[in-house]
């Protein structure tokens, strides 16, 4: 019956649970210098990688299409089209007799679609009173943060053709 005396006046449980609860918070230097180089050592990584991708990061290459003929539509009119892919719809503006201005479609707030308000001259959306220069595509008024992408015009011969996009 020797396994019911105990040698000490401290409860079985605590003789027998070998680590203190304080101990277990214990943060050795090593373990600390293990935590510091490898968390390091991700970051480090990590900004290589950043590196590597801005080094060898290409522009896309957008197609050349062909959008309208020139003269196609009248001044002050627009012409519907999508560039590059047949999800991306885009506006062209005959803005003068030989002026033509293109920009994404898609709002930069929350993707409704513009149009072009001739009484106004600007690029509006109607979901939100977002309305767009149709100079440079900028903001004038409303939600949108950023300008509206710009589609690059070619004239060449009666062609007009949309050649990159500029964010
Ligand atoms: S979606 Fe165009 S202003 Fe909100």
């Amino acid at each position: 019956m020797n396994w019911l005396w105990r040698s000490s006046s401290e409860p079985l449980w605590k003789e027998e649970f070998s680590v203190r609860t304080a101990d277990e918070r214990y943060v050795t230097r090593r373990q600390l210098t293990k935590f510091l180089v490898l968390t390091s050592l991700g970051m480090f990584v990590g900004n290589l990688w950043i590196l590597v991708k801005s080094l060898f990061y290409k522009a896309p290459i957008y197609p050349q299409q062909s959008v309208a003929r020139v003269g196609e539509i009248p001044v002050g009119s627009v012409k519907l089209f999508t560039y590059p892919t047949k999800d991306d719809h885009c506006i062209l503006v005959r803005t003068a007799e030989n002026e033509h201005v293109s920009y994404s479609q898609k709002c930069t707030h929350l993707s409704c679609a513009v149009y072009y308000s001739q009484e106004s001259n600007r690029l509006e959306c109607p979901c939100h009173k977002g309305f767009f220069s149709i100079a440079d595509g900028s903001v004038l008024q409303g939600p949108p943060s950023r300008p509206l992408p710009r589609i690059v015009l070619e004239k060449r011969g009666d062609e007009i053709i949309a050649v990159d996009i500029k964010v």
